[in-house]
């Protein structure tokens, strides 16, 4: 099929070169001449795994890219709209979306033949029914449904495995304003095999499916870290074992099979979560709701105690000193996981804020994030260090935010120092007795 993708941010780009990958004809749509040069040269914006093979494999045939966004719209029978949909601090941004949708109608007005147009941005319940289908009718003068058709379908990629995620999925859901649209967007999807699980279903339950995933997920590290640091306040008690022990419950793992499900992987208590999903998404929701005149308690909380997790971490600093002012601390890992750059709300800048409010003396250190830190925290009393052994040089404490397998020796390096300097886990990914003066999250 013919397909036209609105913005080539990390979602847009990565459904573009799988969808060419997986046969289709892609026009990729960007505002952003720059970046339309870059991938028209095959290079990747980027940083993903296995996203520049894609883009050298298929840029100049199945795939090209442009900032003429109405001859995209016209030369492809599909157009997805993957811009950005921000969270104001007030509720979800949706200018991106809706201008997107305003020059995508003013194309399909010179349009005879049906078109579809899908929305993959994460986008609160009832966006695409209510705010782009009226505006596509408006700007264009025909008529949804007989006209042309209107879809919503989210995308669950996980950043670093996203191209993996897109082209084996775990379940493909399809949200479209009739049967005519839905089919389809089902096309597009045909050579993913019949064997990928598919939800057919309206355009609203499509967007709340998509909420419900991450604000579930939200729930679990915010439930984990509740725990951890019930336990930490109690004393005796490592929210490691505790985990481990309520994984190896028969909900959590399948009687025959060695190891746990993933699911597990979010129930680890550490310093927050951060990322381009789900704290703004959770917030989206919460606002959301409360435009509906709805409580949203349980995820107001969820955030709440994400937004406590990076004083906890520095407090576990202030059992060896009773005033942080001149301590040297290493912050390690500044984007919000390890295996990218993105260092979109990452949990390193409010606790270098909470450090330097203290008094603190504070290096910072990334393996690839540098350069988007220092953009993203520019305070000049952080020193950004180029080399992980700049970074742990005449320091006192190390606090490891992100733990990227560079930093796996770091315990047993500060083993041996003198005097010893404190080591803070805050993602609880390190051996406990690996060094003398160990603080964690939830011990
Ligand atoms: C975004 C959202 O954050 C996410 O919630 C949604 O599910 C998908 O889109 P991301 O791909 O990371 O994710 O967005 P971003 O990195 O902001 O990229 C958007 C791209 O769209 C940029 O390259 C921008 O130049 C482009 N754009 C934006 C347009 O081409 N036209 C516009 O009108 C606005
Ligand atoms: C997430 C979802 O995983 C993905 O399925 C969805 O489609 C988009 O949002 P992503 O934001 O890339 O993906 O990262 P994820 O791996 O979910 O991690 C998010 C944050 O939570 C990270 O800062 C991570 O460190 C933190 N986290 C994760 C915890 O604090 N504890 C955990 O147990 C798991």
């Amino acid at each position: 099929m013919k397909i036209s993708i609105i913005g080539t941010g990390y979602v847009g780009l990565v459904t573009g070169a799988c969808l060419a990958e997986k046969g289709h004809e892609v026009t990729c749509v960007d505002i952003n001449p720059e970046r339309v040069a870059a991938l028209n040269r095959a290079e990747s914006p980027i940083f993903e795994a296995g996203l520049e093979e894609l883009l050298r494999k298929h840029v100049g045939k199945g795939l090209s890219a442009t900032t003429d966004l109405n001859a995209a719209v016209l030369g492809t029978d599909l157009t997805l709209i993957a811009v950005g949909t921000p969270f104001n601090g007030k509720e979800i941004d949706l200018t991106f979306v809706l201008g997107a949708t305003k020059q995508i109608g003013a194309a399909l007005k010179q349009k005879n033949a049906y078109h579809v147009v899908v929305v993959k941005s994460t986008v609160v319940p009832g966006t695409t029914d209510q705010h782009v289908l009226p505006a596509l009718e408006a700007s264009s003068g025909r008529k949804a449904g007989k006209d042309f058709g209107v879809g919503m379908n989210p995308e669950f990629l996980s950043e670093g495995e996203a191209v993996n995620d897109f082209l084996f999925p775990d379940r493909i859901v399809l949200g479209g304003i009739d049967a005519r649209a839905t089919d389809v967007l089902e096309e597009v999807y045909k050579p993913f095999g019949p064997e990928v699980p598919r939800l057919r279903t309206n355009t609203r339950t499509a967007e709340m499916i998509k909420y419900a995933s991450n604000s579930l997920l939200a729930t679990l590290i915010s439930f984990s870290n509740e725990l951890a640091n019930l336990g930490s306040a109690l004393g005796g008690i490592d929210t490691v074992e505790v985990m481990r022990g309520v994984h190896l419950s028969m909900y959590f793992r399948s009687r025959n099979k060695e190891g746990l499900p993933p699911i597990t992987s979010f129930l680890k208590a550490g310093c927050g979560f951060g990322g381009s999903c789900l704290p703004k998404d959770v917030s989206a929701l919460i606002a959301h709701g409360h435009k509906a005149a709805t409580s949203m308690r349980m995820l107001e909380s969820v955030i709440r105690i994400n937004e406590e997790q990076p004083k906890r971490t520095v407090a576990l600093l202030r059992k060896h000193w009773a005033s942080l002012k001149g301590v040297r601390v290493a912050v390690l890992g500044l984007s919000f996981k390890p295996e990218t750059s993105d260092v979109r709300e990452s949990p390193a800048f409010p606790i270098m804020r909470e450090l330097l409010d203290s008094g603190a003396v504070v290096k910072a250190y990334d393996p690839v994030a540098k350069h988007e830190a220092q953009k993203a925290f520019p305070d000049v009393k952080v020193n950004y260090c180029d080399t992980l052994d700049a970074a742990l040089t005449e320091v006192d404490a190390v606090v490891v935010v992100t733990p990227w397998k560079e930093f796996k020796d770091v315990p047993a390096r500060l083993a041996s120092s003198q005097p010893k300097t404190v080591f803070v886990d805050g993602r609880r990914a390190y051996d406990k007795q690996a060094v003398a003066n160990y603080e964690g999250i939830g011990l």
